[in-house]
């Protein structure tokens, strides 16, 4: 029988008790169509840095490569200085399986209270970039503590990097609503701005049926405030694509809801997918975390690997869970492992 090679990273904080339950909605998502699910689960994060000093190793991206997809929790810690995991596991993962298509959907389902008094209809994809920009780590600083310190980095941006990540846009906006937005600053940005411009337009050009727009990104967020329903496929970089899809999550239901999937569409290497959240310190040990976004990461994976039914098995028990949670305490009335028991059970009785 065939087998799905899932490779399982936990992390740290909620992501330790949201992977669990996103591992076992794959599992029931899959049995019933004949594929099972052989797990590998790496011990990484904050423990294995604290123990050994290690963040991620070259036989340990050796072995994740080995696998057919990526299941990520979250990495972050307070007792681990600020940028060690999030730059040494979480980045190298995503540039080292060149993780260029950063997806991150929001759709407001059925019954789910938006922030926004009238949120509309809200279902757009961001297409973000994920090996380039500011995240590259070209940067630097000098005369660090005196009076004359200097701190810099430095936006990459490539125009191959660029063209193969606005191409998967719009190819995503040819099966959507075939609209795209670019979401930049080349009013300020001029450089790296008038680049990924000019790439939208060459590409758009080979897209007649795309109607393409552009938004500055301070005035992207007024828009995501007050009228969402005008996007259909955002495509922006990297740092920008990180700061929209965190209002995103708020506006679209709540970041316990946020899915993403970092792609590598060649194939090449393994795709990863993970909450858009973080490892969420402040409710951690505490079977408060909402695992719905891991859960419906495990629907992009799937989407991803071509089970089809079996995504669709999984949305639809979350739109039904969804519709029926009632009131400010609807998660932690029943607690991260309730949720996901009545997701499994969900998923498996389809
Ligand atoms: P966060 O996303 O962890 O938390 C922000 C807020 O959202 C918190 O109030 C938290 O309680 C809440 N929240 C997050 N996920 C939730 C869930 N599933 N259910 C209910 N509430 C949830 O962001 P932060 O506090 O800025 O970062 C904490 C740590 O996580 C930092 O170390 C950061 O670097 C890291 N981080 C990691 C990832 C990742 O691994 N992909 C993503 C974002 C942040
Ligand atoms: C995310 C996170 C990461 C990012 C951090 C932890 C590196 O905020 O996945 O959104 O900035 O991409
Ligand atoms: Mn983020």
């Amino acid at each position: 029988p065939p087998v799905l090679k899932l490779a399982v990273i936990a992390g740290d904080g909620i992501g330790k008790e949201v992977v669990p339950q996103g591992v076992r909605a794959l599992r029931a998502a899959l049995e019933p169509v004949g594929v099972s699910v052989a797990t590998t689960e790496f011990d990484l994060g904050a423990g294995r840095w604290h123990r050994t000093g290690e963040t991620l190793t070259d036989e340990d991206m050796a072995a994740l490569a080995e696998h057919d997809a990526i299941l990520l929790g979250a990495v972050g810690d307070p007792d681990v200085p600020s940028g060690v995991l999030e730059r040494g596991l979480l980045l190298k993962l995503r540039f080292g399986f060149d993780h260029y298509v950063n997806l991150r959907p929001t759709k407001l389902l059925p019954g789910v209270p938006s922030p926004l008094v009238d949120p509309g209809d809200m279902d757009f994809l961001v297409v973000r970039e994920g090996t380039e920009g500011p995240y590259v780590g070209n940067g630097g600083s000098m005369r660090t503590g005196t009076a004359l310190e200097v701190a810099t980095e430095v936006s990459l941006n490539t125009a191959v990097g660029v063209e193969r990540v606005v191409r998967y846009a719009f190819e995503q906006a040819e099966q959507r609503r075939k609209k795209l937005t670019l979401v930049h600053k080349h009013n300020v940005l001029v450089h790296a701005g008038h680049l990924w411009r000019r790439i939208v337009e060459e590409v758009g050009a080979e897209h007649p049926e795309v109607a393409v727009d552009y938004a500055h990104v301070d005035a992207a967020m007024i828009y995501l405030a007050t009228d969402p329903g005008r996007f259909d496929v955002i495509v922006t970089d990297n740092l920008f694509g990180d700061i929209v899809t965190d209002l995103a999550a708020a506006v679209g239901g709540g970041i316990g809801l946020a899915a993403s999937g970092n792609l590598n569409p060649s194939g090449a290497y393994p795709s990863m997918f993970e909450p858009v959240h973080g490892s969420a310190p402040d409710i951690a040990g505490k079977d408060l975390a909402d695992p719905t976004a891991t859960v419906l990461s495990v629907a992009l994976l799937l989407d991803h690997l071509g089970h089809v039914e079996p995504a669709a098995a999984v949305r639809a028990a979350v739109e039904s869970d969804l519709a029926a949670r009632t009131g400010p305490d609807a998660v932690a009335a029943r607690g991260t492992t309730g949720i996901g028991d009545a997701l499994v059970a969900a998923i498996a009785g389809r």
